[in-house]
């Protein structure tokens, strides 16, 4: 079936309907544009153009292909040019020439932007839901080792210590920020595009708010020109699962090191590793590696849609059908990764002894060694210059932190005074640190608690829509 043909002489080639078809993929679009169909039958039926028995009619039909739809082979054979035609066709079989009326004043180009909006606002459902699941399996791992004492790096050195809920609130954050943007992108997903015609505006006056009221829109778009050119609430979904997809890429990246044999910090569930065919002895964090590599795929996703749009006359053109797939493929793997890690996080258990280790016998104490002397009143480059000098003989002499005393510190430079000397452990350093967002132990408990709460708030929201 055809949507259109009156104007044409002769049909579409066999190859050009072969290339043009969207069926195959944009069938996961069924639901949603038969709720949107649904929506607009009670609209023509407000204006007259459908009797009110017709309407009902039209959307009693639409449940039923709803109900057909459930079926993985309906499908089957199909050769419609979209998702739009192969329910209007279903439609008329259903209904006969009543179906002829359903597409009055409706352009598939708003209807494939309200499809997809419709899509991306559940989707977007599932990966509040998803990232908040995550937060909670992190704050959970916190809990389990509250006051496990690690080095923190940068340039991948040791730089200072830090208590792991720390650097497990550092993910929280991130998290958090992707709920944010998460919830963002839901509030320009969410405003109806019917009503906008081909991309003049319908010419029939359509009340536009009361069909964003039925399909639970929070406002109606604008322009009708720009609903047909649209592409942007898609761009922010796929940038929303980009971000998400860094920080879960960095996470896998940080455990695949900390799981290793050479740092053996922790150690991943049998669960969630695999083996090797030939090497028996393997245990390869599978999970974690798969979590990093899709994150190419989904960078991949927004990079294609952005080329896709970029450069695009206004208003619609064809080349914006290749915006599903993308989409499609981005949620699917956003929520597929998301709930691994939090699988993953689930299985963690942490070999405390190792990063403790790993922060004792390196010069991560350094700083706190320098500021103590700049507290006592040493200028902070002079007190910088004087652990510097601590630190190069202790390289040369094989000295670790705890190798040094009172007296030996205050032989060193007599700057140092014997109580400066408990700044040699890791965990006194990191009693300096309690200000807000600082890895001091009371702010790192204060910041578990104010987690909790933000959490609870977030999970508020995701239950409140
Ligand atoms: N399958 C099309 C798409 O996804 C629907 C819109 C078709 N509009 C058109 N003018 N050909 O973009």
């Amino acid at each position: 079936m055809k949507l259109w043909g009156g104007r044409f002489e002769s049909g579409p080639s066999e190859v050009f309907e072969q290339f043009s078809c969207s069926l195959q993929f944009d069938r996961k679009l069924v639901f949603a544009d038969i709720q949107g169909s649904q929506a607009f039958a009670g609209a023509l039926a407000r204006q007259g153009i459908l009797a009110p028995e017709e309407g009902e009619t039209l959307v009693n039909a639409l449940d039923e292909i709803a109900r057909e739809a459930h079926d993985p082979n309906y499908f089957e054979g199909a050769q419609d040019e979209d998702v739009h035609t192969f329910v209007i066709r279903k439609l008329k079989e259903k209904t006969g020439t009543l179906s002829d009326k359903i597409h009055t004043g409706r352009s598939r180009n708003e209807q494939v932007s309200l499809d997809i909006r419709l899509y991306l606002r559940a989707s977007i459902d599932t990966l509040l839901e998803q990232v908040a699941e995550l937060q909670q399996a992190l704050l959970d791992l916190s809990r389990k080792y509250p006051d496990v004492v690690i080095p923190g790096y940068t340039h991948l050195r040791r730089a200072q210590a830090v208590l792991w809920p720390h650097y497990l609130l550092a993910y929280f954050e991130m998290l958090a920020r992707d709920f944010e943007r998460l919830e963002q992108t839901r509030a320009r997903v969410n405003t109806m595009p019917l009503g906008s015609g081909a991309l003049a505006g319908s010419g029939f006056g359509f009340d536009r708010d009361q069909i964003a009221r039925d399909l639970e829109f929070s406002a109606i778009t604008r322009n009708s020109m720009d609903v047909s050119g649209d592409r942007d609430f898609g761009l922010d979904f796929l940038y929303a699962c980009s971000m998400i997809l860094l920080h879960l890429s960095r996470l896998a990246e940080d455990w695949i090191l900390y799981s290793s044999e050479e740092l053996n910090w922790m150690t991943l569930g049998d669960s969630v590793t695999s083996g090797s065919s030939l090497m028996p002895q393997k245990k390869n964090p599978d999970s974690l590696e798969l979590i990093r590599g899709k994150s190419g795929r989904v960078f991949g996703a927004l990079t294609s849609l952005f080329v896709t749009m970029k450069g695009l006359p206004m208003t619609y053109n064809r080349d914006m059908q290749e915006d599903k797939e993308p989409l499609f493929d981005a949620f699917q793997q956003t929520s597929g990764s998301l709930r691994m890690a939090k699988e993953v996080a689930n299985s963690v258990a942490l070999n405390p002894a190792k990063p403790a280790s790993a922060a004792e016998e390196s010069w991560v104490v350094a700083t706190d060694l320098a500021e103590e002397l700049s507290r006592n009143g040493v200028p902070f480059h002079r007190a910088h210059q004087i652990v510097g000098k601590l630190v190069l003989e202790s390289v040369r002499s094989g000295k670790k932190p705890s190798d040094w005393n009172p007296n030996s510190l205050a032989a060193f430079a007599p700057e140092f005074t014997p109580e400066m000397a408990r700044l040699l452990s890791p965990r006194e350093g990191m009693k300096t640190r309690e200000l807000p967002g600082g890895t001091g132990p009371a702010a790192v408990a204060e910041a578990l608690s104010e987690a909790e709460t933000r959490l609870a708030g977030e999970r508020k929201r995701v239950t409140i829509r």
